[in-house]
């Protein structure tokens, strides 16, 4: 039987309110037969049908579609088997650049002026009364900073950090609220409004005020009545608005102090004021995924210390909030703080914070009540409570990050690598906020884009992202300096050290306008992304191989602007100072540069615009002739030797055919010498493992990936790891951090996505598992088993369907089993080099190994 699956709108498979004009559809098929494939799909919206052979991202084309408004679409599938299956998705139009009938309110009062710090909460509210039957009720909300509302003492919505992070002076988010079912004749509703990015402190240097002077709101109440007439309710100085409500601190790194004696009888209200703004953002229906609460952690132990401290430790690494169940006494105050690590004598270790507080107060009213912040969040695995017994309160945390969905899994015979596998997705949840962060717990948490730009393959394959870096690509292109660079993070919100970096545009971390599109359209297929992104990065190669064009001969090609302009091999741990790392910036920048100009001749190329495709990869072969002319003999040979200025040339492509082998020769030869420990930095790091792998030493890319001295991956495993380092070598074998003063200012987080990028690897290597066509219309499956792995199995939820695959060795025989699913085609090859095509179906395949 045939049937659809996710069927999606805006890729939301429910719940879509969206501004867009054309919006999106996609559906995945599943079917119990073989060689299924779709025929033909006839959607029906609005007046508007078509018919068609696409599943992914087909675009409605219809009359124009009309705000405040609730559309179904029908679809009906038919196969090559002529069955049948229909399904039906509901989605609602946003405001469409409606004018909004509310003004941007604040406190007219409220002088910010403190330095480095976020200012105090403000709180809203509007009484509303309502005479008439409601048929249909939605708030429309957004704020400068971030926002909770409650309406008649109920949260609306499950948000946090509403509305979200955008480059605020060009994009701004309003969030959609149905409270058809919450409203009554009488009504109060409640906006807590806190600094968050847009009026806090934010970046380390502690910015404040970066968009607006103080919070502001600015809502719509809209009522539609069952006799046809509505009504709006806008922010207007009738509104009140108070500041010594319960939340009286609210920073994203110091935390939140929460006094809940403040009753609001006791509050100053007094009417709110008409606010202008310093910037006009357009204002859209949040098209990114929002920050939401997902998995309750449970502590595994709690220890009291000598001082009465309570220390619980919840077994994981995460980002989140503590949840507390307190029997209080008014006046109480109760503190908890957070850190990732412990000092050998239990205390919590927080000098890595640097300046970052991490610390949640609360002052108790009498009796039972509940705690857990909202305008704030923190990186932690221990948490350390004063002012409370154990018997007084019941301790849990929220795990929050955006709302995504897991689309992969992996696992295999080797624990250690498995537990490899969840450092990495928890990983990717405690920095996948909202925007891509690098570092959930310290005075960063910023948008830095080298992060992203080496961990986005291995992103793709864990979590549908396409929302998440859709949002945050149109933010990359907004923030794009008009010289070409790409700020170091994004958004900017504050940041801009040194100045000189993006206004120059800087190797790997600039690369994240090219390569995450990149890997988001591997994954989904849907090709806008690279329509939407393309005028940013030809802007972005051209400002590279602008800055890489001075010198003569080859070294025309070869970026050699001043190492202290970029980041080079960052934390590579075979060179102790970050100045090493920056030294190597003339290999990583110019294989950087081959590599940006290549991707985007391809990009070209499927865009259409094949004179900018031939300018790019001539210009993409100059740079890797370059490369190979100027850095090594010409023999494979570096003239000098460290493992990225080998693994970037093998993975790029950049030595030619009759040299390639004893270059990877000579990387192998390089790692053995080293112990198979790592010594790459951010830029090697994703590629090593193929680097060696893909070049004739498979088995030594095993033995790098299981080693378990320092460094390795599996070190960290071995050590206890959670979640990804930042650092290879963040703790030594007694547990104790051993770096000093290396040129970071203690520059060491346990919670850094960036050398999980290895995940990758799982999927492609290990399973075996590539999109051949992008969004795996077509792909590859071709494991590589070795390292003494027994078996492997993971799966996929791929656009069109879930692939599952898993192998095993069992008496010299490898068996393995795939899921195609419908309407997609799997070239296989199995260990023993023997191909075969499977279309949609259930395979099982063996052969000797
Ligand atoms: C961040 C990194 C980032 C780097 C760039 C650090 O402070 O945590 O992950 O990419 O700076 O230098």
């Amino acid at each position: 039987m045939l049937e659809i699956r996710h069927f999606t709108v805006e890729n939301l498979p429910d719940g879509c309110v969206t501004d867009a004009e054309q919006p999106r559809f996609a559906w995945a098929l599943e079917s119990d037969g073989q060689d299924v494939s779709m025929e033909q799909a006839t959607l029906k919206v609005n007046g508007w049908s078509t018919t068609t052979k696409e599943q992914v991202a087909v675009p409605y084309k219809g009359k124009r579609l009309q705000p405040f408004t609730c559309y179904s679409t029908r679809l009906t599938v038919t196969d090559n088997r002529g069955q049948q299956a229909n399904a039906e998705a509901a989605f609602e139009t946003g405001r469409m650049d409606t004018p909004w009938d509310a003004d941007w309110i604040t406190d007219g009062s409220y002088k910010f002026t403190e330095k480095k710090v976020s200012p105090r909460p403000m709180t809203f509210r509007k009484c509303i009364a309502l005479e008439k039957k409601v048929a249909k009720a939605r708030i429309y909300a957004t704020a400068m900073g971030i926002y909770e509302l409650t309406l008649n003492g109920e949260k609306v919505g499950a948000d946090y950090f509403a509305p979200g992070f955008t480059s605020y002076k060009t994009h701004l988010q309003y969030q959609t609220y149905d409270v058809t079912d919450k409203l009554q004749s009488s009504n109060e509703l409640l906006a807590e409004v806190a600094g968050g990015w847009a009026v806090g402190s934010f970046v380390f240097t502690r910015q404040n005020r970066v968009t607006a002077d103080r919070q502001a709101l600015l809502l719509e109440l809209r009522v539609w009545y069952e006799d046809g007439t509505s009504q709006v309710f806008g922010t207007d100085e009738s509104w009140q608005v108070a500041m010594d409500g319960p939340v009286q601190m609210a920073d994203f790194y110091d935390g939140e102090t929460y006094d809940a004696t403040v009753k609001p009888e006791q509050m100053n209200w007094h009417n709110a004021a008409r606010e202008n703004l310093r910037c006009h953002p357009r204002i859209r229906a949040a098209y990114g995924a929002m920050v939401t609460a997902h998995e309750y952690m449970e502590p595994v132990s709690c220890t009291k210390l000598a001082d009465g401290t309570l220390v619980y430790d919840f077994g994981q690494n995460f980002a989140g909030v503590i949840d507390l169940h307190i029997q209080g006494k008014k006046g109480q105050t109760i503190t908890v703080r957070h850190a990732e690590i412990l000092n050998p004598d239990g205390t919590l270790n927080t000098a890595f914070l640097r300046t970052a507080k991490a610390t949640a107060t609360y002052i108790c009213t009498e009796g039972d009540q509940y705690y857990s912040p909202r305008f704030t969040y923190m990186g932690f695995r221990y948490a350390a409570i004063t002012g409370a017994e154990e018997s007084e309160i019941r301790v849990g945390a929220w795990a929050l990050y955006s709302e995504l969905e897991q689309t992969g899994s992996f696992a295999c015979s080797n624990g250690m690598l498995n537990r490899l596998q969840q450092n990495i997705v928890w990983s990717a949840k405690s920095n996948l906020m909202d925007i891509p962060t690098d570092c959930p717990q310290r005075d960063e948490r910023m948008g830095w884009t080298g992060d992203i730009a080496v961990f986005a393959p291995t992103a793709c394959y864990n979590f549908d992202m396409s929302r998440f870096l859709e949002k945050w690509l149109e933010d990359v292109k907004a923030e794009q300096l008009p010289t070409g660079g790409i700020p170091n993070t994004v958004p900017v919100q504050g940041y801009g050290f040194p100045a000189t970096m993006p206004v120059m545009a800087i190797d790997f971390w600039g690369d994240a306008c090219v390569l995450v599109p990149w890997a988001e359209y591997q994954a989904r297929g849907d090709v806008e992304i690279l329509r939407k992104m393309y005028p940013a990065m030809k802007k972005y190669v051209n400002a590279c191989r602008f800055w890489a064009g001075f010198g003569f001969g080859k070294n025309r090609y070869i970026w050699h602007t001043p190492a202290t302009l970029h980041f080079g091999d960052w934390v590579a741990p075979d060179v102790p100072k970050m100045q090493q790392w920056q030294a190597r910036s003339k290999w990583t920048a110019t294989a950087s540069l081959k590599n940006t100009s290549g991707l985007l001749a391809r990009i070209a190329r499927i865009l259409g615009e094949n004179g900018d495709a031939e300018h790019y990869q001539v210009l993409s072969d100059k740079v890797a002739d370059a490369y190979v002319s100027v850095f090594t003999d010409g023999n494979g040979k570096m003239k000098e030797e460290f493992q990225t200025a080998y693994v970037l040339p093998l993975y790029f492509g950049m030595f030619p055919e009759k040299v390639r082998r004893q270059a990877a020769d000579n990387l192998a030869r390089l790692v053995e010498a080293g112990d198979w420990c790592i010594g790459t930095g951010f830029p090697g790091t994703p590629y090593i493992l193929f680097a060696l792998a893909d070049n004739g030493h498979l088995e030594e890319a095993y033995r790098m990936l299981l080693n378990i001295k320092c460094p390795s991956w599996l070190y960290e495993v071995r050590m206890g790891a959670t979640t990804i380092w930042e650092r290879w070598d963040g703790l030594d074998e007694n547990g104790v951090c051993p770096i000093g003063d290396d040129g970071t200012d203690l520059m060491i987080s346990y919670n850094h996505y960036a050398s999980g990028a290895v995940g990758a690897f799982f999927y492609q290597r290990i399973l075996g598992l590539e999109p051949e066509q992008p969004g795996y219309k077509t792909f590859r499956l071709c494991p590589k088993p070795g390292g003494g792995l027994t078996w492997a199995k993971g799966s996929l939820r791929t656009p069109y369907g879930v692939i599952h695959t898993q192998w095993a060795i069992r008496n010299g025989e490898f068996a393995l089993e795939v899921q195609v699913p419908v309407g997609t085609r799997c070239t296989l090859t199995l260990p023993d080099g023997s191909t075969r095509t499977c279309d949609s179906g259930q395979y099982a395949y063996s052969c000797k190994i």
